[in-house]
């Protein structure tokens, strides 16, 4: 199975001059913890990378020193997160659509080794798997306010109500077709591909595995220090 490392974001919210997939974190950069991570995982034969153009051959450096020997390819992402998913599809494409992938944030640097093996597990029975924690705020959809601002629309069941994590697996004959779908939808607007196979392939079911809260997505400054706090606890455990 192939776990495509999807790095073409450049981070905005984080507000830097450089993709926040190379900030550091515990002496490596953010992206080499979630390499290394499918790299360790037994499930995983091949790992690929999709990184922001200009940056392609500092990963390439980090990964050769890091002597992270699963990575085959570092290739440049696309113009948003769906795209970058579709090259890695592209980079697929002579694999048969019954061999499975997992597509993973970069800046997840802390997905675990549980997380990978359960999502690996769920592909037997499914051909979409997600991974996800329960939220422990209410959420709530909003819209525009009668007199401006934004008030609440709904407030959908806080019991079934999940956040999405990555990674997110796949056989590769339902991402594709699903992915096919998509592109072809002038309208098509998706954060997620989990989400792309539930819009454009509702036939197929997409499980869901249980996450855990330490999988963050880096996102905000002050979610560095929440990760580095988070790994020296989890290296704190027996
Ligand atoms: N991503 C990608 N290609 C893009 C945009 C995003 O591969 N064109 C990746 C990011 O690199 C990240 C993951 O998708 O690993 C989750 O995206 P997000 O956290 O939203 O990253 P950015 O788009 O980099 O952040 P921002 O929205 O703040 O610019």
């Amino acid at each position: 199975m192939t776990a495509a490392v999807l790095a073409g974001g450049v981070g905005v919210r984080m507000g830097g001059a450089r993709p926040k997939q190379l900030l550091p974190l515990a002496g490596r950069t953010i992206i080499e913890h979630s390499v290394a991570a499918f790299c360790a995982a037994p499930e995983v034969d091949d790992v690929i990378v999709l990184m922001v153009e200009d940056h392609v051959s500092e990963v390439a450096e980090i990964v050769a020193d890091g002597g992270h020997s699963k990575v085959s390819r570092i290739l440049p992402g696309g113009a948003d997160r769906t795209q970058t998913s579709y090259a890695a599809l592209r980079a697929l494409e002579s694999a048969a659509d019954d061999e499975l992938v997992l597509l993973h944030d970069a800046v997840r640097p802390l997905v675990s080794p549980r997380v990978i093996a359960d999502c690996v597990r769920a592909l037997g029975e499914a051909g979409a798997v997600g991974v996800a924690v329960p939220s422990s705020d209410t959420v709530v959809e909003v819209g525009p306010g009668r007199t401006g601002g934004e008030a609440i629309r709904a407030v959908p069941a806080r019991a079934s109500l999940r956040r999405m994590q990555t990674p997110q697996g796949f056989r590769l004959g339902v991402v594709r077709r699903a992915y096919e779908r998509a592109l072809a939808d002038p309208d098509l607007v998706a954060t997620d591909d989990c989400g792309v196979v539930l819009r454009y392939l509702p036939e197929e079911e997409v499980r869901v595995i249980v996450g855990e809260e330490a999988n963050i997505k880096v996102t905000h400054p002050g979610d560095i220090a929440i990760a580095e706090a988070l790994l020296r606890e989890r290296g704190r455990r027996p």
